[in-house]
């Protein structure tokens, strides 16, 4: 967790808290056309979707039997009825022979279903929407489903990992959680092995703002609603979309060509949190000098205030921050992990959640790296100060597999921020930074597993990596201090 929930300061400055047919290009002369009759055309088995990807820690979230493109979300909310209407388009490809699919849906009510331009019909299962085409989905097709719906949108309950999604808020509304939101304001495959891009079409009574992820589409008002468009054009995980609606102190500029997009909520002050996302392209182009390329088109951040939101989520291009960071002051670390899971978490984003620590510990380690660039501390003495005295608990939960109920916990963080350095004092610096570029560059806009990452770092740095991966991911006690090897 990097909220205020689970951070604990230690000393000055540092924390813990298909099988392609071959076209057989003989010279023979190309086969009559069988006849109908003589060979039939095999029948199709369509089987229903999964309704599930089979995330080990969690089994439910997302969706078998297809990949989403694009999703194209195009909602009104009005605030003084906390009522929410959509249409979201999701354009997909099968990848079985699908007689039904299931999108994530939680909440709201489906009015229509369309696939490819004909009724669908549908039908629900908790928080599974279930859509049966007129006719059956063929593996390696692409399909275009519209979904219609409305309601009053409810966060989902996590007993253990905390409230996602939607919330209502004084002025608006919020959108934001890890790991689930999505389906609390759209119907999705909620799940971030499956990538798409997405446009945002947010529709709010005149005066308001509506915020979400990537390049500013501009806004158009009529009959007293104004509709503020957003486009995402690099893939993005489902849980990095956000929805941020409410009044907001804006600024605007462009850097590297790229539009940036700063917001801070007018329910707090002019001070500390509009100087401290004010230092986002600082702050992203020094991580660019570690990382490699910035990956996305646009810039920004935003900064919330409710009292049931204590963290900040790397939401792609544009992270949200509760403003209880900047309480005490300019804090420029928290955007510095924010947006080191610019390149750690959204770029490349997780398989399956059980490797977290590819987020979470990057996004630790960048804090220290960024705090070793502004000479507040060295990442050497970040290390230091943990190994000799993170709580026990952290040397009994492997990073590496942390279990669902320890996705966010202080193992993951901090004992994953080590393992990093523990990594780097192995293969020396120079190696080490080539490591994580490489990383950044070869996932870039994709998926990844904690496997190849070790892969990796041992092809890039030519070392017997297993041992030390083994000690700091996956043991149970607390590993002996790092070495180069
Ligand atoms: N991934 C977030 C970060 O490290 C923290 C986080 C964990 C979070 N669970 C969340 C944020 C739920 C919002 C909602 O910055
Ligand atoms: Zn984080």
């Amino acid at each position: 967790m990097r909220g205020t929930r689970h951070r604990l300061r230690m000393g000055a400055g540092l924390l813990v808290t298909g099988a392609l047919a071959l076209s057989g290009c003989d010279s023979a002369a190309p086969e009559a056309a069988p006849s109908p009759s003589a060979s039939p055309t095999p029948s199709r088995a369509f089987t229903a979707g999964a309704d599930g990807v089979g995330d080990p820690y969690f089994p439910t979230y997302g969706n078998g039997g297809y990949d989403v493109g694009q999703y194209t979300v195009k909602v009104r909310y009005d605030p003084a009825k906390d009522e929410l209407t959509g249409t979201t388009t999701v354009r997909a490809t099968a990848t079985a022979d699908l007689s039904t699919f299931n999108l994530d849906l939680a909440g709201l009510t489906v009015s229509a279903v369309t696939v490819d331009g004909a009724p669908a019909t549908h039908s629900r299962k908790r928080n599974e929407l279930v859509i049966k085409p007129a006719s059956g989905l063929i593996n390696g097709n692409g399909f275009v489903a519209e979904i219609t719906y409305a309601g009053k949108p409810k966060p989902l309950k996590n007993e253990t990992l905390g409230e996602g999604g939607f919330v209502h808020t004084t002025d608006g509304a919020i959108a934001l959680g890890q790991p689930e939101s999505a389906s609390t304001w759209f119907p999705v495959n909620d799940h971030p092995s499956d990538k798409a891009t997405y446009d945002f079409e947010v529709t709010v009574p005149d005066g308001l703002t509506a915020i979400s992820n990537g390049v500013p589409g501009g806004k158009a008002s009529t009959g007293g609603w104004t509709t503020w468009k957003w486009s995402e054009k690099s893939p993005m995980a489902s849980y990095l979309s956000t929805l941020v609606i409410g009044k907001f102190r804006i600024t605007t500029a462009t850097h590297k060509g790229r539009p940036v997009y700063n917001a801070v909520t007018t329910t707090v002050a002019k001070g500390n949190a509009d100087a401290s996302i004010a230092q986002t392209v600082k702050v992203a182009d020094y991580l660019e000098s570690v990382f490699g390329p910035y990956p996305f088109a646009a810039y920004g951040g935003v900064v919330i205030s409710d009292s049931r939101i204590s963290y900040a989520l790397e939401t792609q291009s544009r992270p949200v921050y509760a403003a209880s960071f900047f309480r005490q002051g300019v804090d420029t670390e928290v955007v510095a992990h924010e947006l080191a899971h610019q390149w750690f978490g959204d770029s490349v984003a997780l398989a399956k959640w059980e490797d977290i620590w590819l987020n979470e510990g990057f996004a630790t380690y960048a804090e220290w790296l960024w705090a070793e660039h502004t000479k507040a501390y060295t990442a050497k003495a970040a290390f230091d100060i943990r190994y000799a005295q993170v709580p026990a608990q952290v040397w009994k939960t492997p990073p590496g597999k942390p279990g669902a109920e320890q996705l966010f916990s202080e193992s993951v963080y901090q004992r994953g921020g080590m393992t990093l350095h523990a990594l780097r004092v192995a293969v020396g610096d120079k190696a080490f930074f080539e490591i994580v570029k490489t990383w950044a560059a070869e996932k870039r806009d994709s998926t990844a597993t904690t496997a190849e990452f070790v892969a990796l770092a041992e092809r890039v740095s030519g070392k017997q990596l297993d041992a030390l991966f083994d000690a700091w991911l996956y043991g149970t006690k607390k590993p002996a201090a790092p070495k180069r090897l």
